[in-house]
């Protein structure tokens, strides 16, 4: 049930003013979600949330799971989860993880930073590509 009531909220969309331009947002629960459709590094994605929204997204049941996943239905994007050890960039201490089969890999001991693929798994990957994310702002 609680599954089927986040689906619902995740319907629920926020239109803008006119002529104001503005990323496809939604809401869950009491956050605010936005797709920032374009391409930075990890370091600077979260750089761009902080200033210009709270956060990049924490993810912390399978509902957000699945909430976000039908964002990344293009191509993986970044998520707000980073390593050493394993934390999420706005602090929240869930323990949910959804890795990909054989993630985390830490590939060259070169992947920091998590991204969620278009299946809703996640994978570890190397912080300097440049991907699209998701920032979420708390109300
Ligand atoms: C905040 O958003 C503006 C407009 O989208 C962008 O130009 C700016 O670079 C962002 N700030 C940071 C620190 O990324």
């Amino acid at each position: 049930v609680h599954l089927f009531l986040s689906f619902l909220l995740g319907l629920l969309l926020v239109s803008s003013p006119a002529g104001v331009p503005v990323q496809p947002m939604w809401y869950l629960h009491c956050t605010r979600y936005s797709w920032i459709n374009l391409y930075m590094t990890w370091n600077k994605a979260q750089q761009f949330c902080r200033v210009n929204y709270t956060d990049l997204v924490s993810i912390r049941n399978e509902g957000e799971n699945v909430e976000i996943m039908k964002k990344a239905q293009g191509s993986p994007f970044w998520i707000g989860l980073f390593n050493d050890p394993w934390k999420w960039s706005d602090g929240a201490q869930s323990k949910f993880k959804k890795w990909k089969n054989w993630e985390p890999n830490n590939w060259n001991l070169n992947e920091k930073c998590v991204e969620i693929r278009p299946d809703g798994t996640w994978n570890d990957a190397d912080c300097s590509l440049q991907k699209q994310f998701i920032c979420s702002q708390s109300k």
